[in-house]
């Protein structure tokens, strides 16, 4: 049995990941780990009682997944690096500056970092380049759907989607929530907030007299957790190096 600590245990995703080990078989809820003042400290998840330092689970855990803040990922990934404790990686809104760090932590340690877990965002990531070549002169424009309490905009995901179009060989330079017309080599990406929708990221291909859209729709947070329930089997055991859920899926 893999021994998982949770990270961020209490909130949306950390729940649904918690829910997940709890119902397998092949995985055991080792650490809850939550922010400190969290309401919930001391109270019992399953077999352990919510903590809140890392440090102190991360000697009976094989693996961490976190999904918390930005701030509160360097802090668990330096842990991690020190004890020699992979780590997977949920959360979203990482700067560049501290996806250097990461590249850095992943010297020491395996990480899988990935904005979004679900199998069928990370199929259209490793097919976007190929559909968007084979339609030039195409306007591009990415269109992104999450609840009202998403701290960061626009989501990763939009973010990675618009990276693999502009490394597909369009030279496209992204323009957030436009405001004015639109210009040629522009590849729009816009950010709607609301209510409790769990995750929807859809790709509009517009040309003269057609379009495609191209829609991935998360109905529940389920499709994150069972991902990343896969990406923890992946890692555990691996040198250590930067690694994401594209990996996987190619093997
Ligand atoms: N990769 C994916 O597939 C995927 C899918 C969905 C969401 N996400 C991302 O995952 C992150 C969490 O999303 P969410 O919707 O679950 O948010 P959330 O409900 O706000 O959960 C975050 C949890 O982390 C806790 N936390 C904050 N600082 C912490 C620390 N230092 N140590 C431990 N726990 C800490 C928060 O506690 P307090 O409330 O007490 O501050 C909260 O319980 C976001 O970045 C989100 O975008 C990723």
């Amino acid at each position: 049995m893999i021994r998982v600590t949770v990270c961020g245990a209490c909130g949306r995703m950390g729940e649904e990941v918690v829910r997940a080990i709890i119902s397998s078989n092949e995985f055991r809820l080792a650490g809850a780990v939550e922010a400190p003042g969290n309401p919930r400290i001391g109270s019992k998840i399953g077999p352990v009682a919510v903590n809140s330092f890392l440090e102190e689970v991360l000697g009976d855990c094989d693996i961490i997944a976190d999904f918390t803040s930005p701030a509160a990922s360097m802090e668990n990934i330096a842990l991690c690096a020190a004890r020699g404790v992979p780590a997977v990686i949920g959360t979203t809104g990482i700067s560049e500056q501290q996806m250097e760090s990461i590249e850095n932590f992943s010297g020491s340690i395996p990480i899988l970092i990935s904005p979004n877990m679900s199998k069928g965002i990370n199929l259209l990531l490793e097919k976007i380049g190929g559909i968007v070549s084979g339609l030039p002169g195409f306007d591009i424009e990415i269109v992104e759907k999450h609840h009202r309490r998403k701290k960061d905009a626009p989501s990763g995901t939009a973010l990675r989607i618009a990276g693999r179009i502009s490394r597909a060989g369009k030279k496209l330079h992204p323009v957030f929530g436009r405001s004015g017309a639109r210009e040629k080599n522009e590849i729009g990406v816009h950010a709607v907030r609301g209510g409790d929708i769990v995750g929807e990221h859809t790709v509009i291909l517009a040309g003269e007299g057609e379009t495609i859209e191209i829609t991935h729709r998360a109905i529940s947070r389920k499709a994150f957790a069972a991902g990343t329930l896969s990406a923890i089997k992946y890692l555990v055991g691996r040198t250590p190096g930067l690694y994401s859920m594209e990996d996987l899926l190619r093997e």
